[in-house]
């Protein structure tokens, strides 16, 4: 059995508003194995922050964690469950931002536009370590040259609306990465970003991975990026997962027909000589709501379909 530092089970999310319920999560299961990068793909309302904000505990009213589990086994600390975390919680305070980190798609969102850059990202050390300031500006300084940030003694008293955006989300993976966090999650981090920088930033991601060993959670509704940055991909569409697998798996032999049509839409995907597909042209008359239990194939990967339709695969 492989080792997971996250295993989510049959988690459920509601938003009661005037106009209705959505449910937004529907028995969301699935582990993030440790020290690999693990991809969230779906089509847009799909479930995948959600998903995220559960994990931080980031879901404000009207949205309800209505049911489920997710078990958190840092290696510094006991595991515990986060789910049921009381809010006042010490434990808490140290998974967000300490055990956890969040990058999100907006660097702004995550940085003061009134502070340093300098000031930003050692006050992030100062939150949950117990250094002292000099030596978090030491600290936060070496973050933001591994980054990719030059010049970094002048940046460090710069604002950030002096950055550009790629420069920007460059100090938000530093501010994620200076407390050293065992699952970094990066929720759309590139879309925000012109392509060459998109590519830039993938690579530094994918890099500081490896070398830090840490987990990553990487959400996206790009299956390019996936290729080239995970190593685990879970489908989800309409707040369920429809196929977990390792990337190899997913991406070369799809099993679920929605997968298939997500992947037959991507430009330069689709098999020469064949038009692009639309993901309806190719699942046809799936019923993609429809409730159907997980199944485990012989190879391992999980897939929400009937067994008899994959009965040869079992
Ligand atoms: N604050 C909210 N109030 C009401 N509904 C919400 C709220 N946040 C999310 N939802 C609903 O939850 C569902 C899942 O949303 P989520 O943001 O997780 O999608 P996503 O997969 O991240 O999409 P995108 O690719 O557009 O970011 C959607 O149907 C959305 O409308
Ligand atoms: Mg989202």
């Amino acid at each position: 059995m492989t080792d997971s530092v996250l295993s989510i089970k049959d988690l459920a999310v509601e938003f009661r508003t005037d106009i209705g319920t959505t449910y937004a999560l529907q028995g969301v299961s699935f582990d993030v194995p440790r020290g690999e990068v693990t991809a969230i793909v779906g089509e847009s309302g799909s479930g995948k922050s959600v998903t995220a904000n559960c994990i931080m505990r980031l879901i404000q009213p009207p949205g309800r964690i209505t049911a489920g589990t997710i078990e958190f086994r840092p290696t510094v600390t006991d595991p515990f469950e986060i789910v049921g975390l009381d809010r006042k919680d010490p434990r808490l305070f140290d998974l967000r931002g300490g055990l956890i980190s969040m990058v999100f798609q907006e660097p702004m969102t995550a940085l003061s536009p009134i502070h340093t850059v300098g000031d930003q990202v050692s006050e992030a050390i100062l939150c949950h370590r117990d250094v002292s300031k000099e030596e978090a500006l030491r600290e936060a300084h070496d973050m933001l040259v591994r980054v990719g940030i030059t010049d970094t003694e002048r940046r460090m008293s710069m604002y950030p609306f002096e950055f550009s955006g790629g420069m920007r989300q460059r100090v938000v993976i530093a501010m994620a990465l200076v407390c050293h966090p065992e699952v970094l999650i990066c929720d759309e981090p590139t879309t925000a970003l012109d392509v060459t920088i998109q590519a830039e930033v993938l690579t530094l991601i994918r890099d500081l991975q490896a070398e830090l060993a840490n987990s990553v959670i990487f959400i996206t509704h790009d299956l390019g990026v996936v290729a080239q940055i995970a190593d685990n991909v879970v489908v989800m569409f309409g707040g369920r997962v429809l196929e977990i697998g390792s990337v190899r798996q997913v991406l070369k032999d799809p099993v679920h027909p929605y997968t298939r049509g997500l992947l037959k839409a991507i430009p330069g995907l689709a098999d020469p000589g064949e038009r692009l597909a639309t993901i309806q042209s190719v699942i046809g008359d799936v019923d993609l709501t429809a409730e159907v239990a997980m199944v485990t194939l012989a190879d391992g990967r999980q897939v929400a379909m009937h067994a008899e339709d994959v009965a040869d695969r079992l």
